[in-house]
């Protein structure tokens, strides 16, 4: 079974920087486009009740530059196209914390590779995660690769990075 990446810019309207949100929490995906009006979001998971509410909403609101994609992120390189994303949100990720799935823990460096390629030289990776374990994981696996690490707080809260823009409605963490 081949498949094309067949480019998702294709889908909307407006041909503007796109950026993805892994494992949404629906509402972040409209609450970005609700206050970024430049730039095309799709929110992603494998669940459809978790996206379901999101696509609702954005089709009462006419929101035409976001939109939800069902399906596995390892299936990305079929939709999007080489640097083809700005930028990536991961959000509360599943902490697989057993050490025999480290293989599911999407910011591994099998998907810190992937997300590489889809993103290009320039691109921006956001995580979020209310789990230690993941986080130190994370920045352990961030230091073999190439690129900056730009805001690192261990406690949101306690340690807000003055550069992050608030967004209004979106859940904050602690481990951003
Ligand atoms: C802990 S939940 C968090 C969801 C959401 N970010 C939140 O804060 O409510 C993790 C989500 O990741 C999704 N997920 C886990 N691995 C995935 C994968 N490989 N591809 C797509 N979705 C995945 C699950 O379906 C689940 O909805």
């Amino acid at each position: 079974m081949g498949f094309v990446a067949i480019g998702m810019k294709k889908c909307f309207i407006k041909t503007i920087p796109l950026w993805l949100n892994w494992v949404v929490v629906e509402e972040y995906t409209v609450s970005l486009a609700q206050h970024f009006t430049d730039r095309n979001f799709i929110g992603i998971d494998i669940k459809g009740a978790r996206l379901w509410r999101g696509a609702k909403t954005i089709n009462e609101e006419n929101i035409l530059h976001a939109a939800f994609l069902r399906t596995h992120i390892e299936w990305l390189p079929q939709f999007f196209a080489p640097s083809e994303i700005r930028e990536i949100w991961v959000t509360f990720p599943d902490p697989q914390p057993q050490i025999s799935r480290e293989n599911r823990r999407i910011t591994n460096p099998k998907f810190l590779k992937m997300y590489r390629e889809l993103m290009g030289k320039d691109g921006i990776l956001h995580l979020k995660t209310d789990n230690i374990g993941l986080f130190e994981y994370t920045l352990e696996m961030l230091e073999k690769e190439e690129g900056k690490l730009e805001i690192c707080t261990k406690d949101f809260y306690v340690d807000t990075p003055k550069i992050l823009i608030p967004v209004s409605k979106p859940p904050m963490n602690k481990y951003s």
